[in-house]
């Protein structure tokens, strides 16, 4: 069995991921935050000292990178986007070298790419705007710079659950601040969501965005395992998106349907940075990873999500939300 190991396992991706590998693969994980689902061995990335002892006795051969500062906050110290992106890969690079590993899948952003209402593709132009994406950026220079073999992996809004035998994991973020779950939660709790913009230009006024379901991703991770177990002396950028193209009046009633709930919504005006359409072209991971998304139909990927809510309903588990939808 190939060993892989997760960084960042206790956050969404990271712990959905590793019930998806788990059966396959001897999977180590790290996080310097705790997971009510498995034990994680406690690793701050700061902690070089920690970070090298922890490598040199699990040796994998694969490094999943999914540890970031991860919420995207202009009101967070500038500071953690630093540490926790910058100097915590800058700290893996140093101790994969030192512990002689050389394969690396990171998780980076469509956040920084410039935004031009078009399909983005890898040749697009780059210019982050926010922190977050400016340091992941920085990270993927980094990586380069490494020599590293390596497949960075640029995401688009991930979402949904995970289903795994009789075990379901999915998004917790706090506050939560992405689209899908908080749309869904508001529609299942009846309470009032806000739509910013309807007069884009677009089928019916709202943004157009491209969204994938958390279990393309994880099939994602893994073909780029295989691919980097085929290749040496890589260094590839891919985009991991649905390139379905869905407005948010579409998911709200895609939501209505599975529910029977009516949403509770509000029409407000653009937030400022916001663009009319966003979608990904995943040619280049059909080619090179030979990767398909097939959970990522709109239906299937609430159908999840409100599996997930329910399971949290049950576990009495309160949840937090900015107002972003
Ligand atoms: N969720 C998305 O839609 C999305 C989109 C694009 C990219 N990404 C990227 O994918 C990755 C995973 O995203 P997520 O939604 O699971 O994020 P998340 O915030 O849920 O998880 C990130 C985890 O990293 C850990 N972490 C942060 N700093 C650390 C450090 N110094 N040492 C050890 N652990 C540390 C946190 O404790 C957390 O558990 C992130 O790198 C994120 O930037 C996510």
């Amino acid at each position: 069995m190939k060993k892989i190991l997760i960084t960042g396992a206790a956050g969404y991706i990271g712990s959905c991921l590793f019930f998806y590998l788990k059966n396959n693969f001897k999977v180590s994980v790290i996080d310097k935050k705790k997971n009510l689902n498995f034990s994680i061995i406690n690793c701050d990335l700061l902690n070089l000292n920690r970070l090298n002892k922890i490598l040199k006795k699990e040796k994998p051969e694969f490094i999943v990178h999914f540890a970031a500062q991860s919420l995207v906050d202009e009101t967070i110290n500038k500071r953690k986007y630093y540490q926790n992106n910058i100097v915590a890969t800058n700290n893996l690079i140093k101790s994969m070298k030192k512990n002689k590993i050389n394969n690396i899948i990171f998780s980076s952003t469509a956040a920084l790419y410039k935004y031009k209402n078009k399909i983005i593709s890898e040749k697009s132009e780059i210019k982050p705007i926010s922190t977050y994406a400016k340091t992941k950026f920085e990270c993927e220079k980094l990586i380069k710079k490494s020599k590293i073999n390596s497949v960075i992996l640029r995401f688009f809004n991930v979402c949904s659950s995970l289903k795994s035998k009789n075990k379901i994991v999915g998004e917790l973020h706090n506050p939560e601040t992405h689209l899908i779950p908080t749309l869904v939660y508001k529609n299942m709790k009846k309470k009032l969501v806000y739509i910013y913009g309807d007069n884009y230009k677009t089928r019916d006024g709202t943004c157009i965005r491209d969204y994938i379901h958390i279990n393309d991703i994880c099939s994602a991770v893994r073909k780029s395992i295989n691919y980097l177990s085929k290749n040496k002396n890589k260094f590839e950028i891919i985009n991991i998106g649905s390139s379905t193209k869905i407005t948010n009046l579409e998911i709200i009633k895609n939501v209505e349907k599975l529910t029977k709930i009516k949403t509770k919504f509000k029409l407000v005006k653009r937030r400022k940075g916001d663009v009319a359409k966003l979608s990904c072209s995943i040619n280049k991971a059909r080619n090179k990873l030979n990767w398909n998304p097939t959970f990522s139909k709109i239906p299937r990927i609430i159908k999840d999500e409100i599996s997930w809510i329910r399971h949290l309903d049950k576990l009495n588990i309160k949840r937090k939300f900015r107002n972003y939808l």
